[in-house]
């Protein structure tokens, strides 16, 4: 078993660390935030991950795992240091290296003994080598040090899951001493291991996700063709699954995808490329894709009705996906806005999101109230637009639409319900690759007369 130390207590740090625990590792998880270590002492996690907590305050309990701020203990004892912290993209679309850099010049300056340091967060390619050089350059003490790739590929909602049962552990280093130490660190796992030189690894990673971003905006480029000429995305997506090449997985249209790794990683990569003089134009193409996406529903839906002036619109789901309470990159972001500057009534629904977005868009400051139940949001809207695919959302009958809403108008970016469903219930729907349900009855002067009723309530 190691002595570990995990620095930034992030998605990534704080999953690996609590993993590493679990399998026997004496885990220190090292972060600047004192305020987020403090809730880390007291069990209480500062992400919303399933079965995260418990896994935690169970390895806590055994002693197996520490929280500290304390950066200089922590690598001094550790045999090896596990980099977790962040890389946001910057303007240009190049990832920020300034945290890594700061970490990298304290370890050089406080390790004592031999160490491995490991960087889980996703670099660009070649960063490695160049925080290998960093940390010798300012190396205080003559100790062995030398740095590998290990990116995860760990998704939010079951990251516990994805780390514990991954389907490959990428190592990339490049000498026999790193790699052995890796592969003892990781041998409890019992999961196939992956030895590839730094690089490469560093490249699986941006390769790995822009892969499936590509997938999910062909998947977009095809529903909204399939819209055109008739046919049924998923049907289409049904009928691909079954040829095991292209599988089954990552084949959901949808309003585009969101999140912090595949907006970040593509528009990386693509700069790396540019850096390197030359055009990723698949990479590109998918970025362009998703970019049109996220507000395909909100235009179509602005000519349709010319106007939101006035109108109580339902948004239901604002994270970028189920299962988390993360806004980065959500298509909420990207609608809400939209909808507000056009004088719409926004009453949103998110079972856990909606915190984080009251920060941006409190109710003092503007026209949005959050609700607690998808019915208080439906109730008397004449607009409702679904952003993501939450249990409870998915729970909503067709026919609560058509009861409550005053105009039921909705505008679904998870392909959420039959379209058989959606036309017996008299609801006019709209979804993404697949035929509009409309409604005649469902005229403007309907919806609109409604706002006038709102306006003067
Ligand atoms: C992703 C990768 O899955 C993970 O391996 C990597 O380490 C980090 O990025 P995550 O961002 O947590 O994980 O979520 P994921 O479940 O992959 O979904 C990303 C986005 O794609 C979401 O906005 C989701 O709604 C969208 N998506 C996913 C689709 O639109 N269609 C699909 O078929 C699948």
């Amino acid at each position: 078993m190691f002595k570990i130390s995990v620095v930034g207590i992030g998605y990534v740090g704080l999953v690996a660390g609590v993993c590493f625990a679990e399998v026997g590792h004496q885990v220190t998880c090292v972060d600047i935030d004192e305020q987020r270590i403090n809730m880390l002492k007291q069990g209480m996690s500062p992400i919303y991950e399933a079965g995260l907590d418990d896994l935690m305050q169970k390895n806590y309990a055994a002693g197996r795992l520490k929280f500290t701020t304390d950066y200089n203990k922590a690598y001094k004892e550790a045999d090896a240091i596990f980099i977790g912290v962040g890389t946001p993209e910057q303007p240009d679309g190049s990832a920020n290296l300034s945290y890594i850099a700061t970490v990298a010049r304290q370890i050089a300056e406080t390790i004592e003994k031999d160490c491995l340091v490991v960087v889980k967060s996703t670099v660009p390619v070649g960063t490695n080598d160049k925080v290998e050089q960093f940390i010798h350059d300012f190396l205080t003490n003559d100790v062995r040090v030398e740095v590998a790739s290990n990116p995860e590929f760990l998704a939010q909602g079951t990251a516990v899951r994805d780390t514990l049962e991954a389907a490959r552990i990428i190592i990339g280093t490049d000498s026999k001493w790193a790699k052995e130490m890796l592969m003892k660190i990781y041998e409890p796992f019992n999961l196939p291991i992956v030895s590839v030189s730094r690089r490469s690894a560093e490249m699986i990673k941006y390769a790995a996700n822009d892969f499936l971003a590509l997938k999910i905006s062909y998947m977009n480029d095809i529903a909204n063709l399939c819209e055109l000429v008739g046919a049924d995305i998923q049907d289409v997506a049904r009928g691909m699954s079954f040829d095991e090449r292209i599988g089954s997985k990552f084949l959901n249209a949808g309003i585009g995808y969101g999140g912090s790794c595949f907006p970040k990683d593509t528009k990386a990569l693509d700069y790396l490329a540019r850096q390197n003089g030359y055009e990723l134009r698949t990479v590109k193409a998918a970025i362009t894709v998703n970019d049109d996406q996220k507000t395909i529903l909100y235009r179509k839906a602005a000519n349709r009705l010319i106007t939101f002036d006035g109108l109580k619109v339902a948004v239901l789901g604002l994270t970028f996906k189920p299962e988390t309470d993360d806004l980065r990159e959500a298509p909420s972001l990207e609608n809400v806005p939209l909808l507000l500057e056009q004088g719409a009534r926004v009453y949103a629904y998110d079972p856990v999101g909606s915190d984080n977005f009251r920060l941006k868009y409190p109710e003092s400051e503007y026209k949005i109230n959050y609700v607690d139940k998808p019915e208080e949001a439906l109730s008397g809207a004449n607009v409702c637009f679904i952003f993501t695919e939450w249990e409870q959302i998915k729970a909503i009958k067709a026919e609560t639409f058509q009861k409550l809403m005053r105009t039921p108008l909705v505008y679904d970016g998870r392909n959420i319900y039959p379209i058989q469903e959606m036309q017996d219930a008299g609801v006019e729907y709209y979804s993404i690759g697949r035929q509009a349900v409309e409604n005649k009855d469902l005229k403007l002067s309907n919806i609109h007369n409604t706002s006038h009723r709102l306006h003067s309530a």
